[in-house]
């Protein structure tokens, strides 16, 4: 299915629904660096303030898919005193799936975003580690999309160079970034291969900007993995025949 990316970021969960068979058209972000990357590796952007965006000159895909940005929202924001909850992102998707209509969309945001999504959408919360990462990572991913199951439940054991099992404690993407973090649980920073690779990138993903961008880029980014789980099973949904609404069986999505 074709779809659009919005707040594409550098394209991580347009790789993962890539990766699964669908066909991204559109990347919409305002940051300049991470178009650069996202048109690297996909396709083309609109790298402005999706608030200024009319919705109706959109292209109108199948598929929608996004990430708001999730700062306002995580609990580390909270505990740091920022008690302000602002959901102005959310509302611009949420317009963009009312006036475009696609028959599937997936929004993928902190769990905590769980209240300012509408009542109807279909909600499910995932984590990393039951994908084959190795870190916890839980994220709430929400819209109209087949429900899946997670593949393997078992922690991931992986020996490495660091000790990336203590990643669990980075749960806010932004801290790939942080230096001193970093530090105290892996007595060094993670590589930029290493970091991609516990993402789910290759190390062929192309990345733009200074060094500290690449990370940020990284870290913003949802686990490439889950997302291509979640677009065969939609390429699946897709392809079934529809069922027959007098038969009385309930929808699946
Ligand atoms: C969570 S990240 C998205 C990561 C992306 N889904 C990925 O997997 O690589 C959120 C993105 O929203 C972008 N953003 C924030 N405010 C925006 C706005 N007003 N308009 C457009 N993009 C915005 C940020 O630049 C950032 O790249």
């Amino acid at each position: 299915m074709e779809f659009i990316d919005l707040f594409c970021g550098c394209g991580m969960f347009t790789e993962g629904m890539k990766q699964s068979g669908h066909k991204a058209v559109l990347g919409i972000d305002n940051w300049k660096v991470a178009c650069q990357s996202y048109e690297a590796n996909h396709c083309e952007t609109l790298c402005e303030n999706i608030l200024n965006i009319d919705v109706s000159t959109l292209p109108k895909t199948e598929l929608i898919i996004g990430s708001p940005p999730c700062q306002k929202f995580s609990l580390i924001n909270q505990k740091k005193g920022n008690r302000t909850e602002d959901d102005t992102l959310i509302k611009k998707y949420i317009e963009i799936i009312e006036v475009l209509k696609p028959r599937f969309w997936i929004m993928e945001e902190v769990p905590r975003a769980i209240h300012y999504v509408p009542i109807s959408w279909q909600k499910q919360i995932l984590q990393v580690n039951h994908y084959g990462g190795i870190h916890i990572r839980k994220r709430l991913y929400a819209g109209k999309f087949p429900l899946v199951l997670a593949p393997c439940i078992k922690k991931h054991k992986t020996a490495t160079p660091t000790n990336f099992d203590k990643l669990g404690k980075l749960n806010n993407p932004r801290n790939f970034g942080d230096k001193k973090l970093i530090m105290k649980y892996f007595g060094r920073k993670p590589t930029l291969k290493e970091t991609m690779e516990l993402m789910g990138l290759t190390e062929d993903y192309k990345l733009c900007g200074s060094n500290r961008e690449k990370y940020q880029q990284i870290g913003n980014g949802v686990y490439v993995p889950l997302v291509k789980t979640l677009g065969e099973a939609m390429l699946q949904k897709a392809s079934l025949p529809p069922k027959p609404k007098d038969l009385g069986i309930r929808e699946a999505i």
